[in-house]
């Protein structure tokens, strides 16, 4: 039997540094039950310091979860460890993860404190969150780029301290995998007490290597791996969680260590977390892309046919490609209906959501005789992100014509006032967008809009999502429809409520005092 390797996934506090990913605490809720279903170690659930909503998403998630561990993130202030500690407290098993900058660079020019005030406020730090549990991990920001010996000397001093997990993270991805797993071996050889804490990796994706170094790490003694669900994070994201697992259990003949993740809902995870966030997956993604298990070429398909294992390294069940079966259809009633979302994981907070999201499900079966899984996760989202909204899409009549000029007529309901609009453009959706700007002028630029169908054939929903800018702050909206034009309208009117409601956060890399 090899070693265990902790999956500790960061989806809900790193993934939602992206820009624009930003997530509600009815959403992180519910990223973060399917990630228990996962079977995910440790779930980190937020900066609580960040803002008081933050506070609350860490707290609601605390209160909910049973099987995983969770975690909140704090600088090494004694502000932020308290608050972390205080969000957490209702949680079955917690932990505090406490971190501070290492690097010559982040110390000088960002803390602007010397490398002895550093270790000193790291050892104070991991010892007032250690009166709060007895699971503390402390992270050296930026170790990647840190001097070898500062590392085994503040290290040192914080397991001594009471830390028990020890996160080396590659900040900028600036590592490569050969010299990132042997610096990984050299700590653990070199620190005295190295033996009394459980050695992680913390990789960002800058150069593309975050999963290989992730790897070299867990080959040279990690046995923690943080990671995210598609590789969101901030930048060119983290180590995609989906890819450190199947890698570790295809290449079991390999690897000293083992996951004890239930693989089979890695595409349930991705695709929630591509809708919640907006975040579409490239087709060609490793494990959970459109095309992963899709083979095109004739002679792959005749090799396939014969024998799966000629062109297949993976079945495409282990990561539930085909658990999204036909569920519901036209007859089927609110207790079926009930019953598969429960079983999907999803909880909704009340029965007028329930009544809600059952008939938009009815309006669908109507156009649409099979409802999949991706269907229902569609709706969820749909009678979730509306649930609050001060703008919400009441009708929609769209003219596109060969040769004639596209027209949409749209009714927006404003804090419960109807108003209607009307505009061109050169298409329904651009017709659409500008009707919605004559009515509330946001003055925000959209810098991406994308379609994606939820499930195949052209009975399908589309899911479509809008990245708005507008005065630094980059939001996403996502609305699903069988009418595309009208999904349009629900993300473009989604996005603007997030700008209305977004508040300011503390960024946790910020410097020191923000
Ligand atoms: O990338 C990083 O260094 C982090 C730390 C807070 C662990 O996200
Ligand atoms: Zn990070």
């Amino acid at each position: 039997m090899t070693d265990k390797l902790i999956i500790f996934d960061t989806t809900l506090r790193d993934g939602e540094q992206s820009p624009g990913a930003s997530m509600t605490k009815e959403e992180k809720v519910r990223i973060a039950k399917a990630l228990e279903k996962l079977n995910v170690d440790v779930i980190e659930a937020g900066f609580p310091i960040a803002s008081p909503g933050d506070f609350k998403a860490v707290q609601a998630v605390a209160n909910v979860i049973k099987d995983s561990t969770v975690c909140g993130l704090a600088r090494a202030l004694d502000k932020d460890i308290n608050r972390a500690a205080e969000a957490l407290k209702s949680a079955n098993s917690h932990r505090i993860h406490t971190f501070i900058a290492t690097s010559q660079i982040h110390m000088q020019m960002k803390l602007k404190m010397s490398p002895d005030q550093v270790l000193e406020q790291a050892v104070r730090a991991v010892k007032l969150a250690r009166q709060y549990t007895d699971n503390v991990e402390f992270s050296p920001e930026d170790a990647g780029r840190s001097d070898t010996d500062f590392l085994c000397r503040i290290i040192e001093a914080v397991i001594d301290a009471g830390a028990n997990t020890i996160n080396i993270p590659d900040t900028v991805g600036y590592n490569l995998p050969d010299r990132f797993g042997s610096l990984i071996a050299e700590l653990l050889e070199r620190i005295p007490n190295s033996d009394k804490a459980i050695f992680s990796v913390h990789c960002h994706n800058d150069l593309g290597l975050a999963v290989a170094n992730s790897l070299a790490a867990a080959m040279n003694g990690a046995r923690q791996i943080e990671c995210t669900i598609n590789g969101l994070g901030e930048r060119a994201g983290n180590a995609s969680l989906e890819e450190v697992v199947m890698a570790i259990k295809t290449r079991h003949d390999v690897f000293p260590c083992h996951t004890d993740l239930d693989t089979t809902q890695i595409i349930n995870c991705s695709h929630l977390v591509s809708t919640i966030t907006g975040f579409p997956v490239q087709p060609n993604k490793a494990i959970v892309g459109a095309n992963a298990f899709a083979h095109e070429a004739g002679i792959h398909q005749d090799g396939v046919l014969k024998h799966r294992q000629t062109y297949e390294i993976m079945r495409a069940e282990d990561v539930g490609l085909h658990a999204n079966r036909m569920v519901l259809g036209k007859h089927s009633g609110r207790n079926a209906f009930r019953e598969r979302l429960k079983s999907l994981n999803i909880e909704l907070e009340s029965e007028e959501a329930v009544n809600t999201a059952f008939s938009r499900f009815k309006e669908l079966a109507d156009k649409k005789h099979e409802i999949f899984d991706d269907d229902l996760q569609a709706i969820v989202s749909d009678t979730l992100s509306t649930k609050h909204e001060q703008l919400k899409l009441v009708a929609l009549k769209v003219c596109s014509e060969t040769g004639e000029i596209p027209h949409a007529q749209i009714t927006i309901s404003v804090d419960g006032v109807e108003n209607m609009s009307a505009a061109d453009g050169s298409g329904p959706v651009d017709a659409t967008f500008k009707a919605i700007e004559n009515l509330i002028a946001s003055k925000t630029k959209l810098l991406v809009y994308s379609v994606n169908n939820v499930t195949d054939g052209t009975d399908s929903q589309g899911e479509v999502g809008v990245r708005l800018e507008k005065n630094g702050s980059i939001v996403n909206g996502q609305g699903a429809d069988t009418d595309i034009v009208i999904a349009s309208a629900k993300a473009y009117l989604n996005a603007i409520n997030k700008l209305l409601q977004s508040t300011e956060r503390k960024h946790p890399q910020a410097a020191r005092e923000v």
